[in-house]
Formats: C-alpha cells, sequence, structure tokens
C-alpha cells in the first residue's frame, strides 16, 4: 500500500469525533489464536453445527465443553498482540468505542476500556437455567470438570458466548448500534463480515455519512463500502498509520 494511505487514515483517525473500532477474528491471529474462516479457519475442521449452537450443547455437553476448553486454554497461553496494542494506546487520546465480536478478552489485557462484546466472553460461565441466573468469570483453563455445574441450582454451566441461532445481548446490541448511528468513522479489523447482526455495524456508519476504514488480509463484503482498505496484517497496518498519528 503506497505512503499515502497510510497517512490519509491517519488524518481521518485523528479529525474524528466518535470512532467506533469493529474487530473481529483476524485482530488476534497475529496472537496465535485461529480465526473460524479462512484458509486456516476453524469451521474448516469443524462443524460450527456440532460445536456452536445450543442443541449442539444439550445433545453433548461433553463434546461442547471440550471444544471451549481447548480454545480456553489456547487463548490463556496467548497475549494481546502489537494491533490490541496500538488501539489501547490510541484510546488514551482519541475518542475510540472498540465494538468486537470477538471473546478472547485480548483488547482488555492490552489496556483497552471502552469494550462492546458482542458475541459474549469465553471466560464468563452461565447457568442454562434461565430462572436460575448464576454467573460467573471464570479463568480456569483447563476446568477441572467437564461439564462445570452450576454451584447454585446443580444444572449444567455453558460458556458465556452467543452461540448460532441465538440473540445478541440486548444491552451490548443496542449500545454498539446506537454508537454506529453517531460515529464518523469506523475502523474495521480482521473480520470476514458475513455473520450478521453484527456485520451490519460498518454499513450503519456508512448510512449515516460516517468514513470506513478496513484492515484485512483479504476482500470482504465491507471492502465495497470502505473509503480505504489495507489487505494486510492488522498489526503491519496499524503500526504504519500510527507513524502518522
Ligand atoms: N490481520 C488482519 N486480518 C486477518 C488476519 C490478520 N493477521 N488474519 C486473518 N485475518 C482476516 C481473515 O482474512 C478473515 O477475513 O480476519 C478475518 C476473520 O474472519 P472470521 O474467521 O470469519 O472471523 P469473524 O469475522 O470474527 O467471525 C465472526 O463468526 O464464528 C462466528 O462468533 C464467531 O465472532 C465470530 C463470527
Amino acid at each position: 500500500m503506497e505512503k499515502n494511505a497510510y497517512k490519509l487514515a491517519a488524518k481521518l483517525i485523528k479529525g474524528a469525533k466518535n470512532i467506533i473500532v469493529f474487530t473481529g477474528a483476524g485482530i488476534s491471529a497475529e496472537s496465535g489464536i485461529p480465526t473460524f474462516r479462512g484458509k486456516d479457519g476453524l469451521w474448516n475442521k469443524y462443524n460450527p453445527q456440532e460445536l456452536a449452537t445450543y442443541e449442539a450443547f444439550i445433545k453433548n455437553p461433553k463434546l461442547v465443553w471440550e471444544w471451549y476448553d481447548f480454545r480456553r486454554q489456547l487463548i490463556k497461553k496467548a497475549s494481546p498482540n502489537k494491533a490490541h496494542i496500538i488501539l489501547a494506546k490510541w484510546e488514551e487520546f482519541l475518542p475510540i468505542t472498540i465494538i468486537t465480536q470477538n471473546v478472547d478478552e485480548l483488547h482488555q489485557r492490552a489496556g483497552s476500556k471502552n469494550i462492546i462484546e458482542l458475541h459474549g466472553n469465553i471466560w464468563t460461565l452461565k447457568c442454562i437455567n434461565e430462572n436460575c441466573g448464576y454467573k460467573e468469570k471464570n479463568y480456569e483453563a483447563p476446568l477441572k470438570e467437564l461439564p462445570p455445574i452450576c454451584p447454585k441450582c446443580h444444572d449444567l454451566l455453558r460458556p458465556g458466548v452467543v452461540w448460532f441461532g441465538e440473540p445478541l445481548p440486548q444491552e451490548a446490541l443496542s449500545k454498539a448500534f446506537s454508537l454506529a448511528k453517531k460515529a464518523d468513522l469506523c475502523i474495521v479489523i480482521g473480520t470476514s463480515g458475513v455473520v450478521y447482526p453484527a456485520a451490519h455495524i460498518p454499513f450503519v456508519v456508512k448510512e449515516n455519512n460516517g468514513k470506513v476504514i478496513e484492515i484485512n488480509l483479504e476482500p470482504t463484503p465491507i471492502s465495497q463500502i470502505a473509503d480505504i482498505s489495507f489487505f494486510e496484517k492488522a498489526s503491519l497496518a496499524l503500526e504504519k498509520i500510527n507513524e502518522y498519528i
């Protein structure tokens, strides 16, 4: 990408009043956490219908927990990469809110504070019994027992993530979309842009005359509305933009 694209991106970022950074699994790839789609994507090896739906969980809670326990162990060993760290730095002096589809908590670990988690958090365990409502943050990896049992009602505990076919957390969703309507800039990083309603976020910014900067290894449906697209690693693009911030 030629130099002035990074300069232009930096100019848009410095001039923006309300910035949304919309992130997906690609921003954590350089921390060693596999993405879902694209060449080495998890969904090429595993069937999401068997591992990431409520029905799959009820059918075989132990199998689903083995999958999440495996991912929790991977994430526990991972550290935030340069991309997460630059975003946390920018938040100190730029009006940034991160709206993430990721459940790995690497943005928090990099020091970002203004974060909306649209798809939940892999470190949250919650009781499947809605009337019980028990919920806890649990960073044990591996977990001692699979599936973990609710200490309150002794029903099953599930990962506090959003599965396919489930509604997104209402508060996070409405907050994300009201911010998107007000944002004058959306920086999209590391998402294939195919999972809704999350993938709608950059389009809402565009519809409200905001600008869109995309950073992704390959073109996505969001590329068609991007004012600037950087088809390279998130850490490299952000490092080069950061030189002009
Ligand atoms: N830098 C930038 N982009 C990258 C990098 C990288 N180092 N590595 C991979 N990518 C890009 C890939 O090209 C791909 O387009 O990141 C994107 C990741 O896309 P997905 O794997 O589909 O992840 P995501 O868009 O976050 O998936 C959305 O789907 O499975 C559900 O709930 C899950 O939140 C997830 C949702």
